[in-house]
């Protein structure tokens, strides 16, 4: 198991100003930040960083939302850290969302809903190197 993850608050949620609120989430519930900034993505970054969905019909909304604006992504480790974040920020859907988790309390819809988590481990390791070198991270 990596006990890596990453994390990214979206262009929805830097929109509303809840990157602190978000990052306090994700601390108090004992994660460690290894990594951490803020970008705009291009459109190439952000269609590799999602070319998994590229057959899906949402692949073109995908990529504009997540190029609307900056977004904050973060390296994070805790034991268990993918199934544990992805407990912490609920269903894909908000309307899915256990109460509580991030994307019931912060996210709009399923295409905008606040951030993103690894979904296994290795992809973990692929999502953490699409935005951080070795160098970036503590
Ligand atoms: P994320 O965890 O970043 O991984 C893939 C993203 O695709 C997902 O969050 C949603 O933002 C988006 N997504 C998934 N299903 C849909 C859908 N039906 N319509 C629009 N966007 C979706």
């Amino acid at each position: 198991m990596s006990n890596k993850t990453l994390a990214i608050i979206k262009p929805d949620a830097v929109r509303k100003n809840l990157v602190g609120q978000i990052i306090t989430k994700i601390t108090e519930a004992g994660f460690t930040i290894k990594g951490l900034r803020m970008i705009h993505l291009s459109t190439d970054s952000a269609k590799a960083f999602y070319e998994v969905h590229k057959e899906r019909p949402f692949y073109n909304e995908l990529v504009e939302f997540m190029t609307s604006g900056p977004c904050v992504p973060i390296a994070l480790e805790k034991e268990n850290a993918v199934a544990d974040y992805r407990k912490l920020i609920g269903a894909t859907d908000p309307a899915q969302a256990e109460e509580g988790t991030i994307r019931k309390l912060y996210a709009d819809s399923k295409a905008e809903n606040a951030v993103h988590g690894s979904d296994s481990d290795e992809n973990a390791i692929i999502e953490i190197a699409h935005f951080f070198s070795r160098n970036d991270l503590v």
